[in-house]
Formats: structure tokens, sequence, C-alpha cells
């Protein structure tokens, strides 16, 4: 069957499964704005999104009663399994003793000192989400440098960061297509360069007003892209030649192990930022910094008003439930043993895909990063983000996602992703095998 017939086939399908998800997409539209509580809801294959009834582990039901096998995980937020019963227990402990307080808590030193750890930066500060971390990450970098732009790589995603919506029209840096109200033309705030393309970024660079150059260790909100043998030596050279500070993002590539992409191949970055999974979706972000960049901004920062309107931290980041969370979770569910078996279930993922694949002669493959599994739908590879938009396809995309959600499997709305979790079983990855193959054997 051709992709269009299978999509409306599957249309119908979601239609006639979902009829109390549909009355209360309907009913939404009176009291939300688009009929959803936050823009991304509305971009579910389906026409209207599952609304959600209850979760647990790698698992949820849907209010018509279907049950469904979490690839998605709240777009990484859930990587830890839903509700974990150990970051359940100190939240429900901690919300019995004080939710916020702008005070520290002991649990502030603990997370600080496990993330050290995990993640070699020397000293810790916390916030709600990843956004807002990379936002205090770039804040300070500025202040530091006294430069004014930042430098981020075409087709990045980090959260809501007015400077981050930046992308390459040429050789010019234009607002990314999508973005809303910016708040000033990009190329006044951002340089942007490809991925894994050292000599544009050293000649960028080599201006003199980079604070900071923002980035994933890997791409992965265009699909994964992978830094080329020697890419990560060239930023870092490239960084400290220019005086420029390095900050990492490890919101999503955290996947690759309990110290992210950093620990697993000895990156030294200036500034590290994670959030969402790190407190098991409770929300929590924290931003870290290497022993000279903590003795410089301690230097510079509490002698003065900037250590309050200085447009970094906010009243409820730190709080303690967050602290509370976040240190449960570390300590008890995203182990360095629990991180072992969601790196090999992401394996067999990945080795299931590739052989559906190969068995259908299909012109499309699979790239991973330790629990975390995309496929795109091209032969080749992409190099660059460019090159990774540019082999999407919208029609599959969407198709694939509806063909696995009438058969009770979850995958990341915005593309093929699928990530394990430490409640995901191999009988789970396996389930997605079987419908990959279905869906791989109708459309051959
Ligand atoms: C790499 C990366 N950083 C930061 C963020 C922002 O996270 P949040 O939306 O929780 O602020 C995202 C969100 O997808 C992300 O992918």
């Amino acid at each position: 069957m051709n992709p269009q017939e299978l999509l409306d086939r599957e249309l119908e399908g979601f239609e006639r499964d979902h009829p109390r998800s549909r009355e209360l997409a309907s009913e939404a539209r009176g009291s939300l704005l688009s009929g959803v509580p936050m823009p991304w809801m509305i971009r579910w294959p389906g026409g209207f999104p599952v609304f959600a009834a209850e979760a647990h582990g790698a698992r949820f039901t849907d209010v018509d009663g279907r049950e469904y096998v979490d690839f998605c995980l709240g777009d990484t937020a859930a990587m830890t399994g839903h509700s974990p019963e150990p970051t359940v227990r100190a939240v429900a402990d901690q919300a019995g003793h004080g939710i916020t307080l702008m005070l520290p808590s002991e649990d502030s030193l603990w997370v600080g000192k496990e993330l050290s750890r995990r993640f070699g930066l020397a000293r810790w500060q916390f916030a709600l989400t990843a956004t807002d971390a990379n936002r205090f990450a770039i804040r300070l970098a500025r202040e530091l440098t006294g430069r004014p732009k930042i430098l981020v790589f075409n087709w990045c995603y980090h959260g809501s960061v007015d400077e981050t919506f930046a992308s390459l029209k040429g050789s010019s840096v234009v607002s990314r297509e999508g973005n809303v109200g910016p708040p000033v033309p990009l190329d006044e705030t951002t340089r942007v360069v490809e991925w894994n393309d050292a000599e544009a970024l050293e000649r960028e660079l080599a201006r003199g007003d980079v604070a900071c150059v923002l980035a994933e260790p890997a791409l992965t909100n265009i699909g994964i892209v992978l830094p080329e043998p020697g890419f990560h030596d060239a930023l870092r050279a490239a960084t400290r030649e220019t005086g420029t500070l390095l900050i990492i993002d490890e919101t999503h590539t955290l996947c690759a192990g309990p110290g992210g992409y950093t620990a697993a191949y000895g990156l030294e970055p200036d500034v590290l930022t994670v959030g969402k999974a790190i407190a098991a979706g409770i929300p929590a972000a924290a931003y870290g910094f290497s022993e000279l960049v903590a003795e410089r901004l301690e230097a510079m920062l509490p002698a003065d008003e900037r250590a309050d309107v200085g447009g970094i931290g906010g009243t409820v980041a730190a709080n303690v439930l967050s602290l509370a969370a976040m240190r449960a979770t570390l300590a008890e569910v995203l182990t360095d043993e629990a991180f072992e078996r969601m790196i090999a279930l992401g394996e067999r993922f990945e080795a299931g895909v590739a052989g559906v694949i190969e068995r259908h002669g299909l012109p499309w493959h699979v790239t991973r990063l330790g629990c975390r599994v995309e496929y795109l739908f091209g032969p080749e590879r992409p190099r660059t983000g460019s090159e990774a938009a540019a082999g999407g396809d919208p029609l599959l995309d969407r198709l694939i996602h509806l063909y696995a959600l009438n058969r009770g499997i979850l995958l990341t709305p915005f593309h093929n992703m699928a990530l394990m979790s430490p409640a995901t079983t191999e009988a789970d990855v396996d389930l997605h095998t079987e419908v990959f193959d279905e869906a791989a054997s109708e459309l051959a």
C-alpha cells in the first residue's frame, strides 16, 4: 500500500479506537488555546492527542482504557520510567515537610557532590528547567567574557532560549522558521555553523565576539547526528584558543551514561547544563562550572545586586522538593547499574530496527546513542543538522508514529526517537520490532 493510503486507514482506526480522547479534545477547545495545555501537544499524529489516564514504569493507559509501551517517555523527562518508587517516596515525604523556602536543604549538597562525581564539574547551581539552566549559563558567560554573542550549531535545540532560534541561510544568520516573537534580529545575538564543520567554527570564533559555544555533544533534536572523530577536540581547542567558554548541554545526551556523553567520552566543558530526567519529571535542572570558571564567578557575583536582580535564578528554583526528587532519582533510579541495562536494551532496539531495514531492503538507517535510538528515512547517516533535516519525511514520520500508536506503542512525536528506561523490558523492545516489521511489510 502507498504511505498516504496507509495513513488514511490508520487515521480511521485511531478515530474509532479513541472516542473518549476525541470527546475531551473537542471539549478542550472551549478552555485551552488551540485545545491543548501546551503548544507542542498539537503535534501528535492522530489529529487529536491521546488523553492520559495513568502511567507507571514504561507503560501508560489512556482514557479509553488502552495500554501503551512508552518509548517517548515525556520526550526524555521520564527517562527514569514513570513515577519510580524511590522518587515518589522522597517527593511524598518532602512535600509533607516543606516545598519551597528560599533556603538550602542538605539534599542540595548531596546532589552537588553526586553531579561532580558523574560529570566532573566542580560547583553547581539549580534551576527548574533545562531552558533556564541554558539561559543562566549564557548570561554568566556573557558577563564573564564581556562579549555579546553566542555560537550554536545549525538545527540545534536547547529549549526556548531566544539566542538559539537562529539558523543559517547561505552564510547569513536568520531567525529559524517558526520562531515566535523574536526580540531582536538573530544575527545580533548569535553565530551559527554546521555541526562537524571545524573550519567554520574556527573562523567564526576568531572574530572575537563570542562569549560561549552552546552545544549538545551530539545533535539529538533533528535525529541523532554524532560527532565525527576529532570534532570535539577541535571544538575544545578552538574555544580555548579564543577565550570562548564551552557550554555542553547534556539534557538529552544523559542517555549516553550516568555522567552523560561528557563522562563517557572524556569531554572537558567549562559549563555543563542538564535537566528533564534528573528528577524523574519533577521540574528540576542543574548547571555546573569547572573550578576555574567557578572561581571567576564567585569573585564576581555576590558583591552586589547581581546576586538578586541579575537575571539568574528564580523564586522557586532550587526548591527543596526538586532537590529531594533529584537526590532520590540519582541515588536510586538512574544509577550506574540501571544505565548498563538501559544501554543493552538500546542495542537490542537498534539491532531489531536494523534487521527490519535490511530484510525489507529499505533505504533507511538507524542511529543509537546509549539508551536512545532513532531511525531516519534516508540511506545516509547525516553529518550535519542540515543534512538530517533534508533527510526527513513528514508523511512517513506521521504514518509510523500512528501505526505504532494504534498498536500500543508511543514514539516521540517530533522524530522517530525511542528511549529505554530502567523499567523497559526486552519484550517491550521486541514488540516495537514486530510492529515496525509489520509496517515495513505493508509499505514495501
Ligand atoms: C538538548 C536540550 N536542552 C534543553 C532543552 C529544554 O528542556 P526544557 O524544555 O525542559 O526546558 C531541551 C528540550 O527538548 C533539549 O532537547
